[in-house]
C-alpha cells in the first residue's frame, strides 16, 4: 500500500464507467425571474427586499440568462464531453403558486427543451428537484417548518416524474437540506431569512427529510418499473479533523460530523434509522435545561423511521473543504451549534480561495469519503459538487490545481480504500450568482461576462484540463503554478 500511495494519481485511471459531470442550479443561472409565467421564489423575494444582505447588492433576475442561452451551456458541456449535466428545476417556473392548481406550460417546455438538447448531444440529465428556490406562496404558509410541504413536494415530484421521467434517469430530490434549514435559523445567510435558531432549522429539516422519503417511495411504487432511474438526495459536509490528536478533539470531530452530515444521512443510510443518538441526547438535554417542555429536535414516528430508512438509490455528496474541531461553547442559546458544542476553525496555512469558508484541503475529501463508507456501509456514491472560487480569471490555475488534487484523493479512495464512488461533478459549469456573495465569488469552468446583455461564455483554462481528464480518464501530471 505504501508503494502505491505516493503515485496513486499517476498510476490509476478512473474506472471506465466512472461518470464525470458539471453542475448548476436554477436560481443561480437561469435569470428570467418573472418571464413567461414564472412565479416568485423565496430567493427573488430575499434579494429584492434585502439587497444590502447581498455582498454586491445584486440579484439573479438575469444571472447568466440560461433561460435564453441554455444552448450555449450545452455547447460548453459538449466541448468538455461530460457524461452528465446536473441542473435544477425552478419549482416556481413550473408551479407558479407552488401547488398544482396552476401548471405553467412554458416552464415544462423550457425543461423539455433543455433535456432534449442534452440527450441530442449524448449528455445525461441529472435533475435536482429543489435547489433552494421555494415558491414564495409556500413560504407564506410557513415554508419548510410546515409539514404540509411534504404533500406539496410530493405533488411537484409527481409532475416531474410524469413529464420528464421517460428521459431523466438520475434524480436528486433536495440539494443540501442542512443549508435549506439554515434559512430558518439566521436572517442574513439564506432565504427566507427566518430567525429561529435551534428550532426552525430542526423543524425545516424534519419536513425536508419526510418530503424526500415521499418523493422516493412515489418513484419506487409508480415510476421505477417503467422509467428505471435512480433517486437520491444531495447532502453536504466538510471533513472535520480533530484540532489536536487528543481523545476530546476526536470525540468533538465525530460529534460535529454527526450534527452536520449525520443529521440528514443517519435517518436514510443507517440500518437503525432516525437521527444520530448523540443529536437526540444533546438536543433533549439542552432543551430541558432551557425550559422547553420537549426536545427542540422533533421526533419521527416509527412509520417515518421506516419510510426514511433506505430511501436513496445512491449517496450524493457535496464537499468543498475541511474544518478543525475541539469541544467548547459555540453559537447562541438555543442553536444547533450550541447543541453540537464544538468550536471549529481552519488552519491559516491552508491555501485560500475567494470564499472565506473554502480552504483547499484535498486530503479531507479522502477522509470524508472513508468516513461515509464506514458509517453507512459503503454506499454507491456520486460527488454531486466539488469546486473552487476565485475572481473569475480565465487562466484559473487555482481551480485547475483544486480539481486535480481533489480528484487524485478520489482515486485513492476508489483504489486504495475501496470506496464505492461512481461519479464526480464539478461545481460549476458557469460563473453564476453565489447567493449572498452575489457575483463576487466565481466557481465556473466557463467565464460569463455579466457586464454584457448577451452574457457571453468563454472557456477558462480549467475547462480544458477537465476535458482532458474526461478524455484520458487520468489526471494530467505537473503543477500549473
Ligand atoms: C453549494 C451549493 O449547492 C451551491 O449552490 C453553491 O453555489 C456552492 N455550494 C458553492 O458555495
Amino acid at each position: 500500500m505504501s508503494v502505491v500511495k505516493g503515485v496513486a494519481d499517476s498510476f490509476f485511471a478512473f474506472p471506465k464507467d466512472f461518470l464525470f459531470g458539471a453542475s448548476t442550479a436554477s436560481y443561480q443561472i437561469e435569470g428570467a425571474w418573472n418571464v413567461n409565467g414564472k412565479g416568485e421564489s423565496i430567493w427573488d423575494r430575499f434579494t429584492h427586499t434585502h439587497p444590502s444582505w447581498i455582498k454586491d447588492s445584486e440579484n439573479a433576475d438575469v444571472a447568466a440568462d440560461s433561460y435564453h442561452l441554455y444552448k450555449d451551456d450545452i455547447q460548453a458541456l459538449t466541448d468538455m464531453k461530460v457524461d452528465f449535466y446536473r441542473f435544477s428545476i425552478a419549482w416556481s417556473r413550473i408551479l407558479p403558486k407552488g401547488d398544482t392548481s396552476l401548471i405553467n406550460k412554458d416552464g415544462i417546455n423550457y425543461y423539455n427543451n433543455l433535456i432534449n438538447e442534452l440527450l441530442k448531444h449524448k449528455i445525461q440529465p441529472m435533475v435536482t428537484m429543489y435547489h433552494w428556490d421555494l415558491p414564495q406562496p409556500l413560504q407564506e404558509l410557513g415554508g419548510w417548518p410546515n409539514p404540509l410541504l411534504v404533500d406539496y413536494f410530493e405533488d411537484f415530484a409527481r409532475l416531474l416524474y410524469k413529464n420528464f421521467g421517460d428521459r431523466v434517469k438520475w434524480w436528486v430530490t433536495l440539494n443540501e437540506g442542512a443549508e435549506v434549514a439554515a434559512g430558518y435559523s439566521s436572517p442574513r445567510h439564506y432565504a427566507p431569512g427566518v430567525e429561529a435558531p435551534g428550532v426552525g432549522d430542526y423543524l425545516a429539516a424534519h419536513t425536508l427529510l419526510r418530503a424526500h422519503a415521499r418523493a422516493y417511495w412515489l418513484y419506487d411504487s409508480h415510476f421505477r418499473r417503467c422509467q428505471g432511474g435512480n433517486v437520491g438526495i444531495t447532502l453536504n459536509s466538510a471533513w472535520v479533523e480533530p484540532l489536536a490528536d487528543t481523545e476530546e478533539d476526536h470525540t468533538a470531530s465525530e460529534r460535529a460530523l454527526q450534527f452536520m452530515l449525520g443529521w440528514l444521512a443517519h435517518p436514510i443510510f443507517t440500518e437503525e434509522g432516525d437521527y444520530p443518538l448523540v443529536m437526540k441526547e444533546r438536543v433533549a438535554h439542552n432543551s430541558k435545561a432551557e425550559g422547553y417542555s420537549h426536545s427542540r429536535l422533533p421526533t419521527f414516528t416509527a412509520d417515518w423511521i421506516t419510510a426514511l430508512r433506505g430511501s436513496a438509490d445512491y449517496f450524493a455528496l457535496n464537499h468543498y473543504s475541511t474544518l478543525l474541531a475541539t469541544p467548547g461553547d459555540a453559537g447562541g442559546v438555543p442553536s444547533k451549534d450550541h447543541d453540537a458544542g464544538v468550536v471549529m476553525s481552519q488552519d491559516p496555512s491552508w491555501p485560500a480561495s475567494a470564499s472565506s469558508w473554502l480552504k483547499v484541503v484535498p486530503w479531507g475529501m479522502r477522509k470524508l469519503l472513508n468516513w461515509i463508507a464506514k458509517e453507512y456501509g459503503n454506499p454507491k456514491l456520486i460527488i454531486t459538487e466539488n469546486g473552487f472560487s476565485d475572481q473569475g480569471q480565465l487562466d484559473d490555475v487555482g481551480r485547475i490545481n483544486y480539481h486535480k488534487s481533489y480528484l487524485s484523493e478520489v482515486l485513492k479512495a476508489i483504489y486504495i480504500d475501496k470506496c464505492n464512488i461512481i461519479g464526480y461533478t464539478a461545481w460549476s459549469l458557469l460563473d453564476n450568482f453565489e447567493w449572498t456573495r452575489g457575483y463576487t465569488e466565481k466557481f465556473g469552468l466557463y467565464h460569463v461576462d455579466f457586464s454584457k446583455p448577451s452574457r457571453p461564455r468563454t472557456a477558462k483554462s480549467s475547462s480544458k484540463v477537465y476535458a482532458e481528464i474526461i478524455r484520458t480518464r487520468k489526471i494530467p501530471q505537473g503543477d500549473e503554478q
